[in-house]
């Protein structure tokens, strides 16, 4: 018998970040509120989707978890239908059987908040007929079609506060302080916590660097009286006719490649090349976790709600976006593909050049 009531699923896929809990608990709230609707959350992003694991969401499971970093329905980084581990750890094709846990659990909607690598899975499930939404979510803010990502603006904080504490520290100790921030192929938390934080020379995998450059900036300052500098290079920053540094393969990962390590080799050249003291600091997963920023709560509560209206005016595979201030939707398939890197014109740049900061060329 059909049930009176429409159901709705959510999921959390990729990496963690802040802001996951604002968002589903936006949906949740909506879709009972508003449209009497019963929730799903299905656990660790698309494995949970793979395996059959779901649990019911009640109001009440939603209430007190705006400020909560992290996402109560657990993520996966790996989980992916299309290329799932056997038992042999051989990489199948179980996306039939994703799309029949996704009938079973009688959805009328699914709303998949991640980044690229789930939103391109979930793309793709769009095609074989699974009713979705995509909601973007990375602390990358590398999604083509939106401003602004949820988990963005509460990394940055983070960096940018790391930027100060090590600024007092190089300052006492004449040091030359490097401090190594994510996102993977994209320089956007590299660049906007470089500038906020005041950085000197800020390293982007879009612009490679020559080490000569950098420590020509580093020896100039400490000429001109100015005995230290801060160096803030992205992970996926590279020095020109080189390679970005590989710290891991996870073969079984949307994107094996896991970066790091770009901050020692910066830091033991420049000591070398200048012979000034250098210190590196790798910021790694603390950008991803702590709590939301009001933006992030504010960004993952708009996104939240009218993808969950799309979900009730039955308008699938669209995800939503920030334009200008306004949310939007988008044709997912128009948001996935590529990613959304720092152009060489974006007026960010001119803006750090302008007052003096370094990109290493
Ligand atoms: O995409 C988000 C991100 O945090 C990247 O900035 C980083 O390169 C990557 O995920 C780290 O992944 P993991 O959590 O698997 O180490």
């Amino acid at each position: 018998m059909r049930r009176s009531k429409k159901r709705i699923g959510i999921l959390t896929g990729g990496g963690d970040c802040p802001g996951l809990n604002a968002g589903i608990r936006a949906i949740a709230k909506t879709a009972i509120l508003d449209y009497d609707m019963e929730v799903i959350g299905i656990k660790d992003g698309f494995l949970g989707l793979i395996e059959n694991r779901f649990l019911p969401v009640s109001y009440e499971d939603v209430s007190g978890i705006l400020n909560l970093g992290g996402t109560f329905l657990g993520a996966s980084n790996k989980a992916n239908p299309f290329r799932h581990p056997d038992f042999k750890g051989r990489l199948r094709d179980v996306s039939d059987m994703a799309v029949e846990n996704y009938q079973a659990m009688e959805l009328d909607g699914l709303i998949c908040i991640g980044g690229d690598g789930t939103l391109n899975i979930a793309y793709k499930l769009f095609k074989k007929g699974v009713r979705l939404v995509g909601v973007p979510k990375t602390i990358d803010n590398d999604l083509r079609q939106t401003d602004a990502t949820i988990g963005f603006d509460s990394a940055l904080i983070t960096a940018t506060q790391a930027i100060d504490k090590l600024h007092t520290t190089a300052q006492s100790h004449h040091r030359v302080m490097v401090i190594e921030v994510m996102g993977r192929y994209a320089g956007w938390l590299a660049l906007y916590s470089g500038l906020a934080g005041g950085g000197d020379i800020i390293l982007l995998p879009e612009i490679p660097y020559d080490i000569k450059k950098v420590c020509e900036v580093v020896l100039k300052r400490n000429q001109s009286g100015k005995r230290f500098s801060i160096v803030v290079a992205s992970e996926g920053s590279r020095p020109k006719g080189g390679k970005m540094v590989v710290k891991k393969i996870v073969k079984d990962s949307t994107d094996p490649l896991r970066l790091g390590g770009i901050g020692n080799k910066l830091a033991n050249e420049i000591e070398k090349i200048t012979g000034l003291e250098a210190r590196v600091t790798v910021l790694g997963h603390l950008q991803r976790g702590g709590e939301p920023s009001p933006f992030d709560r504010m960004l993952a509560t708009r996104f939240g709600v009218d993808a969950c209206e799309l979900i009730a005016k039955g308008d699938f595979g669209k995800m939503v976006v920030l334009k200008a201030g306004q949310i939007k939707k988008v044709d997912l398939k128009k948001a996935v593909g590529d990613i959304k890197r720092v152009g060489l014109s974006d007026p960010v740049i001119k803006v750090a050049r302008s007052v003096g900061t370094s990109f290493g060329i």
